[in-house]
């Protein structure tokens, strides 16, 4: 399984911080906000990785990371996203590299508690379609919202006025191959950008989504709320812990 990361976008809401630089670069805690998700791949057994950039100061992730020394790995791969698309657009712009393989597509501002390698795992041995997380908040109109009928995801909706549940679709997706071709189907939402909503709901049309409930906390850092709460979380007893450490009665379904 391939890894990539999507840190384009402009991170207008994180204006003036984001003026003069990539918002992945901005501090979460103690380390550049691209640290998390770079390490959270890695930590999943996922050690190739291309990172998809973009706007601003883009040179400045290769004097940061180089060639991943810093994560234990030997080479990363870079390539870079005019304008704001959107997130199927970015990811669209790894097709070539990825070349037929399955692979797991972790938003840059998305930070996790937990090792997410057991849904790695899982996904491997999925033999087609894709494979989302799913995580309650108290604020689902600010994500993609997932609809259930029993165990069974039947839609998501991109930032409902309305929310018809609490379970947020996380910044980790994986897919088959055919996540390329699917996102040269897509066209641009009000907002103007190739949905990852819109990908998401192509598999599960196709009947091939599957999900899993993320245990432990999960926080996007691209508002200034969510930013500063993201290194309040960090602060107090770190992220991409290897496991969860409360017995597993505590931890509730996997
Ligand atoms: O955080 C999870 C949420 O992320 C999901 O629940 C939503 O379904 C999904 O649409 C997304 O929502 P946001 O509106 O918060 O995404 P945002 O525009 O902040 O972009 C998230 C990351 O994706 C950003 O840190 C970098 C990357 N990105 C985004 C855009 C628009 C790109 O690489 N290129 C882009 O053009």
């Amino acid at each position: 399984m391939k890894g990539v990361i999507l840190a384009g976008g402009l991170g207008t809401r994180l204006f003036p911080l984001t003026k003069i630089t990539n918002k992945h670069l901005l501090p979460v805690y103690d380390r550049p906000m691209i640290y998390y998700p770079i390490q959270a791949l890695v930590n999943a057994g996922v050690r190739d990785i291309m990172i998809v950039t973009g706007g601003r100061k883009s040179g400045d992730f290769l004097s940061l990371l180089g060639n991943g020394s810093e994560f234990g790995l030997k080479h990363l791969n870079y390539t870079y996203q005019e304008g704001e698309g959107g997130i199927a657009e970015a990811l669209g712009l790894a097709s070539h590299w990825a070349s037929g393989d399955k692979v797991c597509v972790v938003l840059g501002d998305n930070i996790i508690q937990y090792n997410i390698a057991k849904a790695v795992r899982d996904f491997e041995r999925q033999d087609k379609g894709a494979k989302i997380l799913l995580k309650e908040v108290h604020d689902p109109e600010r994500f993609g919202v997932a609809e259930l009928e029993g165990e069974r995801v039947v839609k998501i909706v991109e930032k409902p006025k309305a929310p018809k549940s609490n379970k947020a679709v996380i910044g980790v997706y994986m897919y088959d191959a055919r996540v390329f071709e699917i996102i040269k189907t897509l066209k641009p939402s009000e907002r103007g950008e190739l949905e990852i909503t819109d990908v998401n709901n192509w598999y599960i049309r196709d009947g091939s989504m599957t999900f899993e409930t993320l245990q432990g906390w999960w926080t996007d850092a691209g508002t200034f709320e969510s930013l500063h709460r993201a290194s309040c979380l960090v602060a107090e007893g770190g992220a991409n812990l290897m496991d969860d450490p409360r017995p597993a009665p505590e931890r509730g379904p996997k």
